[in-house]
């Protein structure tokens, strides 16, 4: 596939060009293949110095998955990408594509929580430590530098709190000191938020989100630099071999299809839930960037195009009650991932004990959840004092 010349997501995940080797099939044709076989043993020498863009074997190169990427990329407006078979897969590869033993990492305190295990308590067996900041403060995140820090990693917006960092000063401040930038920007998807603009080094996504769409699969994602890509494609891509299926590479495909129809709706849907319960006298505070109510909304602007439909609020009603009124919602599912077609709601334990619920508004008419969310409100009223 050649560059398209358009900065259309719409167009970007719509339009392939047409395909001679396939007949001019609409759809790219999955390569179930573990092995791809050369005419000659000179050739498959050649191809095997330069394995990087060679299709040799799947744990490597595999056409289907390589369609894929590249559409993942030109939608990031990055080099390169490499799918993988988890979100985590792609966060573990990347981090140590960054990284020695004995180096330095500054963590965003409200990253996804495996994320922050792997960085806290399983590299420690490397030597590798890390320090948590707030990542609203760029005081914190330039306090923490060491002499060793090689990497600075960043989710933006978190998932619970939903707190920005700011890109453009994390990036500078990462260069200047030598060290590399990852940022798990799984919550704007590349529709609504393109970090390698302001000069992070690696985007992850976990494709199981968005991206999927449908909450049928699991799949993750790296995207960043030519040069930067060879290095962890030879290194925690190969010698992991934590690749993303070709079945699933193509089921993904399909999912990309529909992402900004989909986040444009969804975006829609989430605002217009979060309007609602902005006025809400239980609630205490709302998590939401989209809303003119958010401390960073003006960062939010600034570094991003819209929102995703993932957000949280805080209330004064205790968490045991709050589990009630979950249990009498009809269209909100209880559930942990996001991303896809249905509404969901968690209820995550905060370290603080503040209670923190989190809503994943879906493609539902929004009034509906709205309804739901009022007849389950209405219900725990009527019981002020009793679980129900
Ligand atoms: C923000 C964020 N990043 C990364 C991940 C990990 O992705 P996966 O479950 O595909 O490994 C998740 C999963 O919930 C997530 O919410």
């Amino acid at each position: 596939m050649h560059a398209l010349h358009t900065n259309s997501s719409e167009t970007l995940v719509t339009h392939d060009l047409h395909d001679e080797r396939h007949y001019g099939a609409v759809t790219h044709p999955i390569y179930q293949n573990s092995l791809f076989t050369f005419e000659t043993h000179e050739q498959l020498e050649e191809a095997l110095a330069f394995e990087v863009s060679h299709i040799i074997y799947t744990r490597g190169n595999n056409p289907t998955v390589q369609a894929l990427e590249e559409r993942l990329a030109l939608l990031e407006g990055g080099e390169q990408a490499r799918c993988f078979a988890s979100g985590m897969a792609a966060i573990t590869a990347a981090i140590l594509s960054t990284i020695q033993a004995g180096d330095h990492i500054i963590c965003v305190d409200g990253s996804y929580g495996p994320a922050k295990r792997l960085m806290e308590q399983y590299l420690s067996k490397f030597q590798v430590e890390t320090t948590f900041v707030d990542g609203k403060d760029m005081m914190q995140i330039q306090n923490a530098v060491q002499p060793n820090t090689r990497l600075i990693y960043l989710e933006s917006p978190t998932s619970i709190l939903f707190e920005l960092q700011d890109l453009k000063q994390c990036a500078a401040l990462a260069k200047k000191i030598g060290a590399k930038t990852i940022i798990d920007g799984t919550w704007a998807s590349p529709i609504f938020q393109k970090p390698l603009s302001f000069g992070i080094d690696f985007v992850v996504h976990s494709m199981t989100k968005y991206i999927s769409g449908h909450s049928d699969l699991i799949g993750g994602v790296v995207i960043g630099s030519k040069q930067n890509m060879d290095q962890l494609f030879r290194e925690e891509f190969q010698l992991f071999g934590g690749i993303l299926h070709p079945q699933s590479a193509n089921l993904f495909m399909r999912g990309l299809r529909t992402l900004p129809l989909r986040l444009h709706k969804l975006q829609e849907n989430g605002l217009k839930v979060a309007h609602y319960l902005e006025n809400q006298s239980f609630i205490i505070k709302m998590n939401h960037p989209g809303l003119q109510s958010h401390p960073q909304h003006e960062l939010y602007h600034s570094q991003m195009t819209g929102s995703g439909s993932l957000f949280s609020f805080e209330t004064h009603i205790p968490k045991e009650r709050m589990r009630s009124w979950s249990n009498q919602l009809k269209y909100f599912r209880k559930g942990i991932s996001w991303g896809g077609f249905e509404s969901l709601v968690y209820i995550p334990n905060q370290p603080d004990n503040r209670v923190i619920v989190r809503l994943y508004v879906g493609l539902e008419e929004p009034d509906d959840l709205i309804r739901d969310l009022e007849q389950a409100f209405a219900a725990i009223e009527a019981h002020p004092q009793r679980a129900i």
